[in-house]
């Protein structure tokens, strides 16, 4: 009887090692352990023992019936584990559902301001030159007509720099404007030259809510022969309406600068009150844009062009003046704070 007892246990052992799925474990069970298995007809037939057999091959049996039990147990939570696992694996993977979206960022809106004016002017045949942040007091000032004591630079307070050794005579700053590169592209450009000029400038100058050291500007100049001030002002009227649309009205005003002569500011009607009068506008009804002029004979010269032959034009804008005013934003810092919840909103 023991033996029968023992060749039972290695059989239903090996047959349970060869068990691959659920429905093999389940045969397993019903032949090891079911009502018609050969342990059920073990322990019917101990009633039929002598006593003390009764008791060893009863518990022998008993104890065969418990392993099997635990081993079929184990058995089905190893299935049951192997099934949740796949099942939360093909989930993470589930190709039907709709794509997360990923988070875009988006230009700051000077940097869109900048990229639309370029492409105005590229269309009207403007090429784009950058130029050095860094500069010398000679292109800064000098060459623009603007000498040592000259009272245009106490308007722009400067950021001055210490010049490589060796050039202790040469002065540097951070430019205070654009206009330097008007300069540098004379003398390395023939005319006839048309460019603009998108860039940084610096101004030594207490923040505020209308002031910043750091802002952008972009700077215009055409030379060639015969350029007047009817194409200075058709070129920015014609800016004006790609860019404010053709409904704003703009004025021209005499003003001053020394790299030009004549000298005008130009200013757009303000788009809030629609030249009334605002708080936007400080109740004159219009909004200063730019600087511009019919470029100096001296500030030609310094750029080694004949003044007798050439004229042109020459212009320079604020850039971070036009969002403030396009989204009427109260406060300059603003822009350059990189708080997301205000750089979300364009
Ligand atoms: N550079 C001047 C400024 O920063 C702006 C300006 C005025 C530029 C007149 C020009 C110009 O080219 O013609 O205030």
């Amino acid at each position: 009887m023991n033996e029968q007892i023992n060749e039972l246990k290695k059989e239903a052992l090996d047959s349970l090692a060869s068990v691959a799925n659920r429905a093999e474990l389940d045969a397993w069970r019903v032949r090891y352990l079911g009502k018609k298995s050969r342990l059920q007809a073990i322990l019917k037939s101990l009633s039929s023992l002598p006593v003390e057999q009764r008791k060893t091959i009863g518990a022998e049996t008993n104890r065969l019936k418990n392993e099997l039990e635990n081993l079929l147990k184990e058995k089905e939570a190893a299935f049951e584990e192997a099934s949740s696992r796949a099942q939360s694996s093909r989930d993470a993977l589930d190709v039907t559902l709709p794509g997360r979206p990923s988070t875009l960022g988006r230009l700051h809106p000077v940097t869109r301001v900048l990229q639309e004016l370029q492409e105005i002017f590229a269309s009207m045949g403007f090429e784009v030159v950058e130029g050095p942040e860094v500069e010398w007091d000679y292109y800064n000032f000098e060459a623009l007509n603007i000498p040592k004591e000259h009272p245009a630079r106490d308007s722009m307070q400067t950021f001055w720099v210490e010049a490589p050794s060796g050039d202790d005579d040469r002065e540097m700053l951070l430019r205070t404007h654009t206009s330097p590169m008007q300069i540098r592209v004379m003398e390395k450009q023939e005319p006839p030259l048309r460019i603009i000029v998108p860039g940084r400038v610096f101004r030594y100058e207490a923040t505020d809510a209308t002031h910043i050291p750091m802002f952008h500007q972009v700077e215009g100049l055409a030379v060639d022969k015969g350029i007047t001030m009817a194409d200075l002002k058709g070129t920015l009227y014609e800016f004006s309406r790609r860019f404010f649309g053709p409904e704003r009205r703009v004025r021209f005003r005499c003003d001053f600068f020394p790299f030009v002569e004549p000298g005008v500011e130009m200013a757009v009607e303000c788009a809030v009150c629609k030249g009334k009068g605002c708080r936007l506008c400080g109740q004159s009804g219009w909004i200063e844009i730019l600087g511009a002029g019919m470029v100096h004979p001296r500030v030609l010269e310094a750029g080694g062009i004949d003044p007798q032959v050439y004229s042109g034009f020459a212009f320079g804008m604020g850039i971070e003046r036009i969002p403030l005013l396009r989204y009427s934003i109260d406060d300059i810092r603003l822009f350059y704070s990189s708080d997301l919840r205000f750089l979300r909103q364009f």
